[in-house]
């Protein structure tokens, strides 16, 4: 079994899935109400960040997915005890026994989520050191953690790496520091922010991510005592202090299921009202929605997105940093691509490996082209980045049904929608992996009307 089904079928496991395999029948516009809870790449940052604490922090709408059961075993693993449940959506995480854990334990679970590496901060503020295990996350590119590891060293740490992982420790304390990333780094920022927090001193962070999970986690560790400013320019101030209570928070939506979902709407010719969802954290998603011929209406409770009827059109995205259109966000937009009369052009800015999953689009009859290299276009907004690829999706395609195995989370579900969208039927595996980042993904179908069952 290759470690990418590996990874799948322990996902598939922890939210209980019954099988890693689902077949569709496609074809059928997906109706109606769905409900997003807590953002995945919130929520998981926000449950590392009560080992900061010195009592119990409370998060609300925390979603059931994989990520979220394996950050929770790392913590229990760490002496963190949990309560609550993500079925329920309400954890309480009580720090007030934090200790070492056995590196087979943290072994154990390494290789399924790249979460460990913000343990750094918190466990070297608690413990004086941190182990950290090989990194898995989604085979989206070499995604180095360079950035966190000279973050680290900055604040005075001292990085061994061993063939299990990387050893850090802090013989002389941890003390406020100046860093400037050299991209910003979603991962690398929340490691200055988990570490800088109760550093000694004052910790300045320049050319910072400013994604709004960013924002939310700076919320929570503003109610747990800290003192940090977000400055112009990407800038972010911290001064350090002593110690730190736990939070209450409920963790803000899921921006990536809701797009997810939206772009489901678009290529299925349907309707979902997705609860929870709030216009200001997807305005740069709202926009092109509405340039490819997506409708939408912002209500107090949610957002509903819907195929209006006519043809939809084609358009041209780069990805970018926040305020920037989210690299998560591509994936699922693509297949609704497909069904635009026109040609598209997506440009991938962030990472350098996140087309794979348009091989299966093509097997089922899309026209996608993927380049390398990245296209050399006069008219763009940004200069060419080495990073950079590029799709190019004709259309429209009539999609019919294949046999499709999901590579990634995002991939995966654009997988689901292709499958969805298609002509027949199509069985989709390794679906496990969809669990990672999108909760109760398979009840959600059911109440949007799908046509689907687990193969045995
Ligand atoms: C977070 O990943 C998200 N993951 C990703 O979502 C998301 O796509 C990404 O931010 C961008 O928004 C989580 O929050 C768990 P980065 P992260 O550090 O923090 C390079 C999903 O599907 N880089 O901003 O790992 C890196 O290779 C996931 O939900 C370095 O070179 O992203 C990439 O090209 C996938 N060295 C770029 O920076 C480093 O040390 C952006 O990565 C760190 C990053």
């Amino acid at each position: 079994m290759n470690s990418l089904v590996q990874d799948g079928r322990k996902a598939a496991e922890r939210v209980g899935l019954k099988s890693d395999t689902i077949v569709i029948n496609g074809g059928r516009p997906l109706r109606g109400t769905i409900d997003v809870r807590g953002a995945k790449n919130l929520v998981t940052k926000a449950m590392v960040a009560s080992l900061l604490g010195d009592t119990t922090s409370t998060l609300r709408d925390v979603p059931d997915i994989s990520d979220v059961h394996v950050v929770a075993s790392l913590l229990e693993i760490h002496g963190v005890k949990i309560t609550g449940s993500a079925a329920t959506g309400v954890l309480q995480l009580d720090p007030a026994n934090v200790a070492s854990a056995k590196s087979a334990e943290i072994d154990a679970l390494s290789g399924s989520s790249r979460i460990p590496i913000l343990f750094c901060g918190p466990l070297l503020h608690r413990l004086g050191h941190a182990f950290i295990p090989d990194l898995g996350g989604c085979r989206i590119g070499d995604r180095p953690i360079d950035f966190h590891l000279d973050a680290l060293r900055a604040f005075g740490a001292v990085v061994d790496k061993l063939p299990s992982g990387i050893n850090i420790t802090a013989p002389n304390g941890l003390r406020g520091a100046n860093i400037e990333l050299p991209y910003p780094s979603v991962g690398a920022t929340e490691q200055v922010l988990l570490t800088g927090v109760r550093a000694m001193g004052t910790t300045e962070l320049k050319n910072a991510a400013i994604e709004p999970e960013i924002m939310d986690l700076i919320a929570v560790l503003q109610k747990m005592g800290a003192i940090i400013s977000v400055e112009p320019n990407r800038t972010i101030l911290i001064e350090g202090v002593e110690s730190l209570e736990g939070y209450n928070h409920r963790a803000l939506f899921d921006r990536n299921e809701a797009a997810s979902w939206a772009s489901a709407a678009l290529a299925t010719g349907g309707s979902i009202f997705t609860t929870g969802a709030k216009q200001s954290e997807m305005m740069t998603f709202l926009n092109v929605f509405r340039k490819i011929g997506g409708a939408f209406d912002i209500e107090e409770e949610g957002i509903r997105f819907y195929h209006p009827g006519g043809d939809l059109k084609p358009v041209v995205i780069e990805t970018d940093v926040h305020p920037g259109f989210m690299t998560d966000w591509q994936q699922p937009l693509i297949v609704a691509l497909t069904q635009a009369h026109g040609t598209s052009i997506v440009h991938e800015t962030v990472y350098e490996n996140r087309f794979g999953f348009v091989d299966a689009l093509v097997k089922m009859g899309a026209n996608v082209e993927v380049h390398k290299d990245g296209l050399a276009d006069p008219n763009r907004r940004v200069p060419r980045r080495p990073l950079e690829q590029a799709a190019v999706i004709t259309g429209p395609t009539k999609l019919h049904g294949a046999e499709l195995e999901v590579p990634d989370l995002r991939g995966g579900f654009s997988h689901l929608i292709a499958a969805l969208t298609a002509d027949g039927r199509s069985s989709v595996s390794n679906v496990g992996l969809i669990a990672r980042g999108y909760g109760d993904f398979v009840g959600k179908l059911e109440k949007l009307g799908a046509d689907f069952y687990f193969a045995e």
